[in-house]
């Protein structure tokens, strides 16, 4: 049996620019190809888990137009459950205007566009796909009062919650002690801790967020892995050395992989190498969806 994981999240267009470098505000730089591909994080999450190997149901919006049927058609694709995108008349699909630098780092903005219509509503429609998932996993690039209303929906029925709290946004602290496990990054640890901008290691930003009533933190350090903390382990879980092309979507593919494997009932050292494989093997190739590797594939690393 496949584990049912429920992703709730964005779904973007992404246009990409691929340039020599990052440029700064108020440059003009000459780049070189153009491309456009299917991402968001919630989008990229949910391609992720399916293929780890999840059964996944994604909850999002696209607009009524061609980037969101494109959208849906991809999602299909990978087998994931599409009944739950719900079309909105009168907005563009969600788009991301990203530079992808030569030394594989990236900018992205993003201009929202239906995912803002992701509002507590549509998840009380959909309420029984989150109250029968093995696992809920979000990030913040939808209204952050639907992830609080699904984040208190899935508690009160012992679904375990994962969040991947990017981009950065501050949390309440009510709603942040009935998360299973945040993932942040360091920069997200260090706002999540509440000791931002002050810059804090990894560990100790996760101690913060953890005595914030947090069950599980997992600070993800790029290439270097990822520092995690429960409430019977703590430890490093390195990371697989790869030459970075682009690092579009890592973070998304390493939290896909990541809850497919706990949701199988793994623990968190043995789910963040496997998460942390698939992380790596994504930043070898470009653009968000197109980079993220089939379970298959991990064991060429
Ligand atoms: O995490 C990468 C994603 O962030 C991109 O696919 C882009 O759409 C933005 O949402």
């Amino acid at each position: 049996m496949k584990p049912k994981i429920a992703v709730i999240g964005s779904s973007n267009t992404d246009m990409i620019c691929r340039v020599p470098n990052i440029p700064r505000p108020g440059e003009t730089i000459l780049g070189n190809e153009f491309s456009t591909v299917q991402g968001g994080k919630g989008a990229n999450q949910a391609v992720a888990a399916a293929r780890a190997g999840g059964d996944v149901t994604f909850i999002a919006c696209v607009g009524n137009d061609t980037f969101g049927q494109q959208a849906i058609e991809a999602y299909q694709k990978d087998g994931i459950n599409t009944s739950c995108i719900q079309k909105i008349n009168g907005v563009s699909t969600g788009v991301a205007l990203i530079n992808v630098a030569d030394s594989g780092e990236n900018s992205i903005a993003v201009a929202p566009g239906a995912n803002a219509h992701l509002l507590p509503e549509m998840i009380e429609k959909y309420k029984d796909v989150v109250l029968t998932s093995d696992i809920v996993l979000m990030q913040l690039e939808i209204p952050l009062e639907t992830v609080y209303h699904v984040t208190r929906l899935a508690y009160s029925a012992n679904i375990p919650v994962v969040l991947n709290p990017a981009p950065a946004c501050e949390i309440d602290k009510d709603i942040l002690k009935l998360f299973t496990l945040v993932t942040p990054n360091e920069h997200e640890a260090s706002l999540l801790s509440g000791c931002w901008p002050e810059a804090k290691n990894e560990i100790e930003s996760a101690m913060e967020i953890q005595k914030q009533g947090v069950k599980s933190v997992i600070v993800t350090t790029g290439s270097k892995g990822a520092y995690y903390l429960d409430g019977e382990s703590s430890g490093v879980v390195k990371g697989v050395k790869v030459n970075a092309l682009d690092t579009t979507a890592a973070g998304d593919t390493f939290n896909g992989f990541l809850v497919v494997e706990l949701a199988k009932g793994k623990r968190l050292p043995g789910s963040i190498e496997l998460a942390n494989k698939a992380a790596a093997l994504s930043v070898t190739k470009r653009g968000a969806q197109p980079s993220i590797p089939y379970i298959n594939e991990l064991n060429n690393i």
